[in-house]
């Protein structure tokens, strides 16, 4: 068989078939979706819409979720209980986007997803996080007062985005030519 082309190479990666599925509260963890979605050509969905997707329609499965109280967010984290034998059987990439950093954004990305996934996933990342403290309900407002935070934070990392997409890049499974 003839060696694979340049053209056969572009091909391939065109059709390589991805989705990106979030869960986001206010819409920060929404945007980094839809960037990434963007960028590699993909579906996205809001977690709270894909009970249905058939995930065998894709080479590789991206999630990503905003974290409150330390974890990601209930609806991700019943998506991933569901249908963690699936993602095990695909290509998956993590990220997550909140505002913690140090010892407690580390201890937060241990317990995000579960180990297996974690182990299997060619790329996990941490974004960084936004709060708009106009934007966000009062009774998050006073959360997030009770731990000393009053204004607007935007720790969002766009370097640590183009990072994680770099990694998805450069590992995606190679034709087998
Ligand atoms: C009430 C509240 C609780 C939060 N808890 C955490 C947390 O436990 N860890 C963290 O890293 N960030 C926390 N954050 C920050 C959010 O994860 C961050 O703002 C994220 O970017 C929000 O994403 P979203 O806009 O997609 O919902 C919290 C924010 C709010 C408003």
């Amino acid at each position: 068989m003839d060696p694979p082309g340049l053209y056969d190479i572009i091909a391939y990666y065109r059709d390589m078939r991805t989705c990106v599925i979030y869960a986001s509260k206010y819409g920060t963890t929404r945007e980094c979706a839809e960037r990434i979605a963007d960028e590699l050509g993909a579906d996205s969905f809001d977690v709270r819409h894909a009970r249905d997707i058939d995930l065998n329609a894709y080479d590789l499965v991206v999630l990503g979720s905003a974290c409150y109280g330390g974890m990601v967010m209930p609806r991700m984290r019943r998506f991933v209980a569901a249908h963690l034998d699936e993602l095990l059987s695909h290509q998956a990439a993590l990220f997550l986007t909140g505002v913690f950093t140090g010892v407690k954004r580390d201890l937060e990305m241990n317990v995000a997803y579960p180990p297996s996934l974690r182990a299997h996933a060619i790329a996990y990342e941490f974004f960084g996080g936004r709060i708009d403290i106009d934007q966000i309900s009062r009774l998050d407002r006073l959360a997030l007062r009770g731990w000393g935070v009053t204004g607007d934070i935007n720790s969002l990392d766009s370097r640590t985005i183009k990072l994680f997409l770099e990694k998805i890049k450069n590992s995606r499974q190679k034709p087998n030519y």
